[in-house]
C-alpha cells in the first residue's frame, strides 16, 4: 500500500487532514488546531467515511484538552464536554463519531476520577488515547481485509459504492481493505468505482487511491450497474457502512440499497465491510437510524455550475438503509456475519 500520503495524523501544532474536497486535483493538507475547525471539516467532508470520522473526532476532543486553558481538572472536563457537544452535532449518520466520542469520555473520566489524574495528564493521556485511536482502526482494517480474503476468488470483478477505503478510515479501508488484502495475497482482481452522486466519492477518491496504488480500477457512472450486472461484468459487491444495526440492516452512502437490490436480482453476492465500532447494537433495526440530510448545493451543483434550475426543490439524503436479508455477509475483524442476523450479529460483540 502507498505510503506517500494519509487521510489524518496528530501532530503538536493540530490535526493534519488530507482535504478531501480537492481531491483528485490537489494534494493539500490542512492543520486544524481549534475544536471548530476539525467539527467544519467533518461536517464539510474535508475528512469523510464513518472510521475517519471517529478518529478526527478523537482527535478533536484531544485537541479540546491541549488547547484549554483550564487549572483544575473540573474546568478542563467542561471544555471537554463542550467540545464533545460540538462535535457529536457534525454527521448524524456515522455511527464511529459517537463511538469514538463515548471512548474519549471513558477514557478522560478514568484517567480523572479513576486515577486521579492532575489537568497534565489527563491531556497527556488523551492525545495517547487519540493516536491509539487511529492506530487501531488501520490495524482493524487490516484484520476485516484478512476476514474477507475468503469472499474474493482470484480474478474477482468487485463493484464498489462510494468510498470505504484508506481515505474512509485512519488507513488500508474496510471494503477497499478486503480489496488490498486480496491483491496482497496475489489475487487479480478489478474493482468497478460507482462515481456516487452528489458527492462523487467513488469517481475522485475510490479511482484517487486505488490508482495510487496500482489497483486497477474502472469508474462508471451511478447508472450502469444493472446493465453491467445483466451482461456479466460484475462477480461482487463490497460496500461499507456508516452505522449497521443490531439486526444487521445497513445504512451506507445513498445508492447502496439500490445496488443491494440488483445483486439480489442478478445473484451476485453482496458485502458490507465494517468494523465493529460501526454496529450499533442499541438500534434495533434500520428504521431507528437517523438519515443525514445535506444541502441542495451538492445535489444542485457540481463545481461552479448550477444543474438544477433555481426554485425546483432536490432531495439530498446522503444514506439509504439496506434491510439485512439483501446482505449476503457483514466482514468484521472478529470474522463474518453470514448472514446477517440478529444471532449472527450479536455473535461479534465482544464479550463483557
Ligand atoms: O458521506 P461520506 O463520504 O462520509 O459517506 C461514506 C460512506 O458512505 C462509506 O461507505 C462509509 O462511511 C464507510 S467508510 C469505511
Amino acid at each position: 500500500m502507498a505510503t506517500d500520503w494519509f487521510t489524518l495524523r496528530w501532530s503538536d501544532e493540530g490535526v493534519v487532514m488530507l482535504d478531501q474536497r480537492l481531491l483528485p486535483g490537489q494534494e493539500l493538507y490542512l492543520t486544524l488546531g481549534s475544536v471548530e475547525e476539525i467539527a467544519r471539516a467533518i461536517e464539510d467532508l474535508v475528512v469523510r467515511g464513518a472510521p475517519a470520522i471517529g478518529c478526527a473526532a478523537a482527535m478533536g476532543i484531544a485537541r479540546a484538552a491541549v488547547v484549554s486553558e483550564a487549572k483544575q481538572v473540573a474546568d478542563l472536563v467542561d471544555d471537554l464536554e463542550a467540545a464533545s457537544e460540538r462535535l457529536a452535532r457534525t454527521r448524524p449518520t456515522a455511527v464511529n463519531l459517537f463511538w469514538a466520542l463515548e471512548r474519549m469520555r471513558e477514557s478522560w473520566r478514568g484517567l480523572a476520577d479513576g486515577a486521579g489524574a492532575g489537568v497534565a495528564e489527563l491531556r497527556a493521556g488523551l492525545v495517547a488515547e487519540a493516536r491509539r485511536i487511529l492506530d487501531q482502526d488501520v490495524e482493524t482494517c487490516r484484520a476485516i481485509g484478512a476476514a474477507g480474503l475468503e469472499l474474493v476468488p482470484d480474478g474477482s470483478r468487485i463493484l464498489t459504492h462510494c468510498n470505504a477505503g484508506a481515505l474512509a478510515t485512519g488507513g488500508y479501508g474496510t471494503a477497499l481493505g478486503v480489496v488490498r488484502a486480496a491483491t496482497e495475497a496475489g489475487r487479480s482482481v478489478t474493482v468497478l468505482a460507482d462515481e456516487t452522486r452528489p458527492f462523487l466519492q467513488g469517481a475522485r477518491l475510490t479511482a484517487w487511491e486505488l490508482d495510487r496504488d496500482g489497483i486497477p480500477v474502472t469508474v462508471i457512472t451511478d447508472n450502469m450497474p444493472a446493465w453491467l450486472m445483466q451482461c456479466g461484468e460484475v462477480d461482487l459487491v463490497m460496500v461499507g457502512a456508516d452505522r449497521i444495526a443490531a439486526n444487521g440492516d445497513v445504512a451506507n452512502k445513498i445508492g447502496t440499497y439500490g445496488l443491494a437490490v440488483l445483486a439480489k436480482e442478478h445473484g451476485i453476492p453482496f458485502y458490507v465491510a465494517a468494523p465493529l465500532s460501526t454496529i450499533d447494537f442499541a438500534t434495533a433495526n434500520g428504521d431507528a437510524i437517523p438519515i443525514e440530510e445535506r444541502g441542495r448545493r451538492e445535489v444542485a451543483e457540481i463545481g461552479a455550475r448550477t444543474l438544477v434550475p433555481e426554485g425546483v426543490p432536490v432531495r439530498h439524503p446522503a444514506f439509504d438503509v439496506t434491510p439485512a436479508r439483501l446482505v449476503t455477509a457483514i466482514v468484521t475483524e472478529r470474522g463474518l456475519a453470514r448472514p446477517p442476523t440478529v444471532a449472527s450479529v450479536r455473535a461479534l460483540a465482544p464479550s463483557d
